[in-house]
């Protein structure tokens, strides 16, 4: 059986930090009010001239060079973003350029906060198939291109950033063979767009647009879905809660991890937390939160890691990794 082994993760985040203080100097909000109904701190912002494919690559060098690789050794390239550089081609085109994996097939994938997720379902589906034996999974975004700053109700929620990791394709038996992806888990349901969008696009008005969400009933839903979704790969894999070491979840609102955490009965020593730091960054939320944890060993070799996210479309996903 041949298995999608992460050999190497790697993130990166704008150097510009935006605090809650930052943003109620513009807009009519507080930091109490963040703070305590979205567990947000900060967030990084993208600089000027600083696009999704420049993030992307800082995460790309930074998992290739855990992985002990050069891009020439990639066969594929996803990179899930909601906000690429240009309408096209895919931004995976450009990391493709710059981290020089001039073999490699590159593509963006768009399942917004699901996208690495989904992103991840994609290049392991190609791994089994035998399509490519080494695959750079990437999650980027400038959801500060895309906010429209006087509206308190969005633009306080997201931030910039970018994480991945590399994928290989590892065949056999023994311990080697029980790592790497186990199950990916993906849905989606048009009907309910109206409740989180872009109001722009080219098709539509040929501008990028800005987000527009219904807050209250998308956190009741995904509270919902979430739990389903790790319910769901808990069960392909014949697992149960308890054999969870790490829960990754998409971070929109510390809220609705301490819910979903509740819901499932996990702890939430168990999840690991960056939306007090990153605010939503949505496809770089859970290869950012991936990286930290990775780097400082919490996430250790062997260690049975259940990814999930839920976002616009909706799209909704869970992953089950032996790390
Ligand atoms: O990653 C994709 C998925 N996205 C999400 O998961 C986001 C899900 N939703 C949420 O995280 C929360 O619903 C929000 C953080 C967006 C909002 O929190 P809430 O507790 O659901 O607040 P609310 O929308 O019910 O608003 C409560 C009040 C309203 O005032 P009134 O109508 O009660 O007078 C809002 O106008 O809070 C007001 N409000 C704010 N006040 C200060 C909304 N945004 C702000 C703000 N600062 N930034």
């Amino acid at each position: 059986m041949i298995r999608s082994v992460v050999q190497g993760w790697g993130a990166y985040l704008p150097e510009k930090i935006v605090t809650n203080d930052d943003l109620a100097k513009f807009v009519d909000t507080s930091d109490s009010w963040i703070r305590e109904r979205t567990g947000i701190c900060q967030r990084h912002v993208a600089a000027d001239g600083e696009m999704t494919s420049d993030l992307a690559t800082n995460a790309a060098r930074q998992a290739l060079e855990r992985a002990g690789i050069d891009g020439l050794e990639v066969d594929l390239i996803v990179l899930g973003t909601a906000t690429p550089d240009e309408t096209f081609p895919a931004t995976a085109t450009r990391v493709q350029e710059y981290i020089g994996a001039h073999r490699a097939c590159a593509f963006d994938l768009q399942a917004a906060c699901s996208g690495f997720i989904y992103a991840l379902a994609v290049a392991d589906n190609f791994i089994r198939l035998g399509q490519a034996r080494t695959a750079l999974v990437l999650g980027a975004e400038t959801f500060s291109r895309i906010l429209d700053w006087s509206d308190r109700t969005t633009c306080v929620l997201f931030g910039d950033g970018a994480g991945g990791v590399v994928l290989r394709a590892e065949e056999g038996e023994g311990s080697s063979a029980d790592r790497g992806v186990l199950s990916t888990h993906l849905h989606s349901d048009g009907r309910q767009h109206d409740l989180l969008y872009a109001d722009g696009g080219p098709s539509l008005n040929q501008v990028a647009g800005v987000v527009r969400m219904e807050g209250r009933e998308v956190f009741r839903q995904a509270v919902a879905k979430l739990s389903q979704v790790v319910d769901e790969a808990l069960e392909g894999n014949g697992f149960s809660v308890s054999d969870i070491d790490w829960l990754v979840p998409h971070q929109a609102n510390k809220r609705i991890l301490d819910s979903t955490a509740k819901k499932m009965g996990i702890g939430i020593d168990k999840m690991v937390v960056t939306v007090d730091r990153h605010a939503n960054t949505s496809a770089a939320s859970i290869p950012l939160a991936l990286n930290e944890a990775a780097s400082d060993q919490r996430i250790k070799e062997g260690d049975l890691v259940v990814m999930e996210a839920m976002g616009a479309g909706f799209t909704w996903a869970s992953a089950a990794l032996r790390w």
